[in-house]
């Protein structure tokens, strides 16, 4: 299975990921990583792999759409089997999520349906859950709304902050990423 990876920040999944490919435990080749955030971890961390790596972010665009359209002609050209947003902030147009419709899968900090958007951590704190979690998932073109591919659950703790909360969610996310990719990868070839 053929992955181009788009991230956004610190890259800890992308890791997880590249960790996997490395040791033998993932059928899969990173074909590029892809940015929105010039110079973020995510890159560096690919660069250190030896992976290819482009930026493509909306500052260097005058509008939206031609960004979206931009980094849909960029991903596209890898013609990859999969596109993994792994902490990817940014909400792809309708046309992107079409072009790459089955094979665009999401990483979420929490139990989807509950707490969609972009902080999914804060509100499910906020909201006074016991459990939350992580959801991977494929990309349709509503927020954090594609069929569910894997969820884990994450006890939330009496004294947890949205920083240590998001830590444990992550130790669970970079597990059932992998885990998840290597089903998809078994069913993709
Ligand atoms: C992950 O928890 C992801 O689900 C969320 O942001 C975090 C990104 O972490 N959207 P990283 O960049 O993979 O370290």
């Amino acid at each position: 299975m053929r992955i181009v990876v788009l991230v956004s920040g610190s890259g800890t999944n992308l890791q997880a990921v590249i960790d996997a490919v490395k040791a033998g435990e993932l059928d899969a080749e990173i074909l590029a990583v892809g940015s929105d955030v010039p110079g973020c971890l995510g890159l560096e961390r690919a660069e250190k792999a030896g992976i290819e790596t482009f930026t493509c972010a909306p500052a260097d665009f005058t509008s939206r759409p031609e960004w979206n359209r931009a980094l849909q002609a960029r991903v596209a050209e890898y013609a990859s089997d999969l596109v993994l947003l792994a902490g990817f902030m940014r909400i792809l147009d309708a046309e992107f999520v079409e072009a790459f419709e089955g094979r665009l899968v999401n990483t979420h900090p929490a139990l989807l349906p509950s707490f969609p958007g972009a902080h999914g951590v804060r509100d499910a704190l906020a909201h006074g859950v016991k459990i939350t979690g992580v959801t991977v998932h494929l990309v349709d073109s509503g927020v954090d709304t594609g069929p569910i591919l894997a969820q884990a659950a994450v006890p939330v703790l009496e004294d947890d902050t949205q920083e240590s909360l998001h830590e444990r969610i992550k130790v669970e996310e970079r597990k059932l990423l992998v885990q998840t990719l290597n089903a998809l990868s078994a069913s993709i070839g």
